[in-house]
């Protein structure tokens, strides 16, 4: 039986997804490395593994994200916001809004009720508002970024960071160590200072419910309920897949349908 696969080459993480008659059979995330064409080559050969099927059962393949000219397998290659935009419409049937924060962009999509591309903004000019703006606060914390979002759920008395920007939050940090702040006080001033730069996007296209996050950062929970607080807005969060791979299931979803088109213009008249 033929399979379709989507390759997510993000910034920071490589991702695929295999699917099966809109069915996901495996799904992978690995760290990228320096060569983006090697990071998906490995990223869907642990998929296909998983699921134990082989780069021969692949009948179509979409790439997507800043590496994905540089992946040698795929049949084609789609931007990212297509494939953000297609992954969670079909997890969020009811999204109008899609927020999608990786390692080093975030961008802000608007649909229709059709699911069609109204508008979308890009922040790719400063970390601030991108999971990379997280990663460095974690490392000034003495913290995996994993636990930064849980941490500041616990927060009493959440401390203000002086700036969004990465270079003066983090001696702000270092200020707030030295204070002895509790660590979950200052997790939650990070985490809502990246809420505060990414509603500034979000704001610029008055987004519509329902919202919905993808993208690594979308895992961090204390992001999630800081963002949903600033815009007075809901957010509808992704819960039978791992947000982080929902750029590389919108590939596969546009993988299946090409494949189909393709399959259909081979059969007989
Ligand atoms: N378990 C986790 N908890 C919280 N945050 C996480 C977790 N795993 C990853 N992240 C965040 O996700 C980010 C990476 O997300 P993602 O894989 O969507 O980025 P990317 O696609 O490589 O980047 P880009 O789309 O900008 O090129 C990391 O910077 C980190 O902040
Ligand atoms: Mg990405």
């Amino acid at each position: 039986m033929s399979i379709v696969a989507g390759c997510d080459v993000g910034s920071l993480a490589t991702k695929a997804v295999v699917m099966e008659r809109r069915r996901v059979l495996a799904a992978v995330v690995v760290r990228s490395g320096p060569k983006p064409g090697a990071s998906a080559r490995d990223a869907l050969d642990q998929a296909l593994a998983q699921c134990g099927r082989s780069a021969g059962d692949v009948s179509y393949c979409v790439g997507t994200g800043y590496g994905r000219e540089k992946i040698a397998f795929v049949n084609e290659t789609l931007s990212e916001i297509s494939c953000h935009a297609k992954g969670a419409r079909f997890l969020v049937p009811s999204a109008r809004s899609v927020i999608d924060i990786g390692g080093q962009d975030c961008k802000v999509i608007k649909l229709d009720a059709n699911g069609g591309l109204v508008k979308f903004v890009t922040n790719d000019k400063c970390a601030s508002g991108t999971g990379r703006f997280l990663e460095v606060m974690a490392k000034v914390m003495h913290l995996p970024v994993d636990r930064l979002g849980e941490l500041s759920l616990q927060a009493r008395d959440p401390v203000t960071l002086a700036s969004m920007c990465t270079v003066w939050a983090q001696a702000d940090i270092i200020k707030h160590i030295n204070a002895r702040r509790p660590a979950e006080e200052i997790c939650a001033g990070i985490n809502t200072a990246m809420a505060n730069r990414v509603a500034m996007l979000a704001n610029a296209l008055r987004l519509e419910n329902d919202i919905c996050m993808t993208g690594g950062v979308a895992k961090n929970k204390g992001v999630v309920h800081a963002l949903a607080r600033i815009l007075g807005q809901r957010i509808k969060e992704v819960k039978t897949l791992d947000p982080q791979l929902v750029g590389a299931l919108g590939a596969a979803l546009l993988a299946a349908e090409q494949a189909g088109k393709v399959n259909r213009k081979e059969l007989p008249p």
